[in-house]
């Protein structure tokens, strides 16, 4: 597997390739989820690049960026094992040159949920991402639908600058418990792992009311109470509308609970959807 650090070595490589490129872009501490992600853009595509990159823009001066885990050499393993050609592993020097002035304003889809409680944050995703994919030159890209609501500001991106790139939304992972894999699960006790699922157990259920004709706030505040009652600081539980983010009317078909909530001080999000007839 190749290993670059500069955005000259990785255009020089990519220059050399014919065929097409699956790319999936990630923070590493990588997990079942993202090779989930390199599967998929490896499906179809000629080469596969995966990149490694903490993203300083994308955190707000409260959150952590400097105990975000870092775990290289255990990530490269694994993505030789999973049959990536190549690896992109930048400073944050690299990405962000002093002379860097112009930043990526996120669109609609970046209005609410996790727009409201991480102000700036899709700025900073939507600006990476167009940087990577103009260094990387991606046919295909890979996204996880844990992170719906950033798959849907990458979708946007792309539509709306034009981008010959198809976004491939890849499945969340879990564990047996229904607990979403995420890099943050690690920063959970072992009692507080076993309770994790709670959350997921919480979207299901405001789904089941929804789709039995329970209106949408009711069961979001049920569902904030019970897990309030087991100890969760809820951000938010939300039924959209899966595409648009909208509230959902009698019209929507693809129906969307979206969660994020603290456990233990961990910051925990996930969503399910399912088609409405
Ligand atoms: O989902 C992530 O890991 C990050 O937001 C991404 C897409 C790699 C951009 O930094």
């Amino acid at each position: 597997m190749n290993i670059f650090h500069t955005i000259a070595e990785l255009r020089a490589w990519r220059r050399s390739l014919t065929g097409t490129v699956g790319f999936a872009p990630t923070m590493g501490n990588l997990h079942d989820g993202h090779i989930a992600c390199l599967h998929a853009a490896q499906l179809g595509t000629n080469h596969s690049v995966v990149s490694i990159f903490v993203n300083p823009t994308q955190f707000a001066p409260t959150d952590d960026f400097a105990k975000y885990p870092r775990t290289l050499e255990d990530d490269l393993k694994l993505l030789t094992a999973n049959g990536c050609d190549a690896v992109f592993v930048p400073s944050v020097d690299e990405m962000y040159p002093r002379s860097a002035s112009t930043k990526v304003i996120a669109g609609s889809m970046a209005q609410g949920l996790e727009g409201d409680f991480r102000p700036g944050h899709f700025d900073g995703v939507a600006t990476v991402c167009l940087k990577l994919f103009q260094i990387v030159e991606p046919a295909v890209v890979a996204f996880g639908c844990k992170d719906l609501q950033q798959m849907r500001v990458i979708q946007q991106l792309i539509n709306d600058f034009n981008m010959p790139i198809r976004l491939e939304a890849v499945p969340t992972t879990r564990e047996a418990s229904g607990l979403a894999l995420s890099s943050r699960n690690r920063y959970l006790t072992p009692d507080a792992k076993v309770q994790a699922s709670q959350l997921n157990q919480g979207l299901q259920d405001t789904l089941r009311q929804v789709i039995a004709g329970t209106s949408p706030a009711s069961a979001e505040a049920k569902t904030t109470a019970v897990l309030e009652e087991h100890g969760w600081d809820v951000d938010y539980i939300a039924v959209r509308d899966a595409v648009t983010f909208q509230n959902i009317t009698p019209e929507t078909t693809d129906v969307a609970v979206l969660g994020a909530a603290r456990l233990s001080g961990v910051r925990l999000i996930d969503n399910i959807s399912a088609i409405r007839s």
